[in-house]
């Protein structure tokens, strides 16, 4: 019995996905260049992502990771829903820092995450998704560099979970109703 049986189909392969972050590497060094970036990974979706994108980046940069839990709420409330279980270590004054996500789903983490973030006196904050699902968004949120729209279907992995697995696919892949509809 594999996870992979488990996959209706797949999305985006370990080619595409490969690619996809070595451009972005590209772009956020050209981008970032003579500046003091700082990859901010929430865990734990962003993790494999984050692994990735770091050695893609050419340029001198540091690494710091957070852990937010949402409150779950079902309102277009913008403020409070989030909240910080594991802060960064960094102080972030004078960093740019850049955002590291698996994906862009509501939108409802970020949009109060970056807020937050912003108070701390960063020069920049921006935001970086591998994937986005804009057809989901409840709020006015944009990843500044993407990889792949998905559509609204239920993908798993390259860090995206179902009730904690599935992380460790390569690929991102649609998961069988099967699996989830059991549960
Ligand atoms: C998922 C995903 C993003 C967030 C996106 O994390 O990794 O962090 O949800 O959703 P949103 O745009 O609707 O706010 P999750 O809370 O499932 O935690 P995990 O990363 O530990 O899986
Ligand atoms: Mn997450
Ligand atoms: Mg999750």
């Amino acid at each position: 019995m594999s996870m992979h049986d488990d996959i209706k189909n797949v999305l985006v392969t370990e080619e595409e996905l490969k690619a996809k972050v070595a451009d972005l590497g590209a772009q956020i060094s050209r981008d970032y260049a003579g500046k003091n970036l700082l990859l901010v990974s929430i865990l734990k979706g962003a993790v494999v992502f984050m692994a990735d994108l770091m050695r893609a980046v050419t340029i001198p940069c540091s690494i710091d990771f957070m852990v937010v839990s949402s409150y779950g709420g079902t309102n277009t409330q913008t403020t409070g829903l989030v909240k910080i279980v594991k802060d960064l270590d960094a102080d972030l004054t004078g960093k740019d820092v850049l955002i590291v996500e698996d994906i862009l789903d509501t939108g409802v983490t970020l949009s109060n995450l970056v807020p937050m973030l912003k108070m701390r006196n960063p020069s920049s904050v921006k935001i970086c998704a591998i994937l986005d699902k804009p057809t989901r968004r409840k709020a006015d949120i944009q990843p500044d560099y993407e990889g792949f729209q998905v559509p609204d279907e239920f993908v798993v992995g390259y860090g995206l979970d179902y009730n904690e697995k599935y992380r460790n696919l390569p690929y991102v892949g649609v998961l069988k109703p099967h699996v989830y509809e059991r549960a």
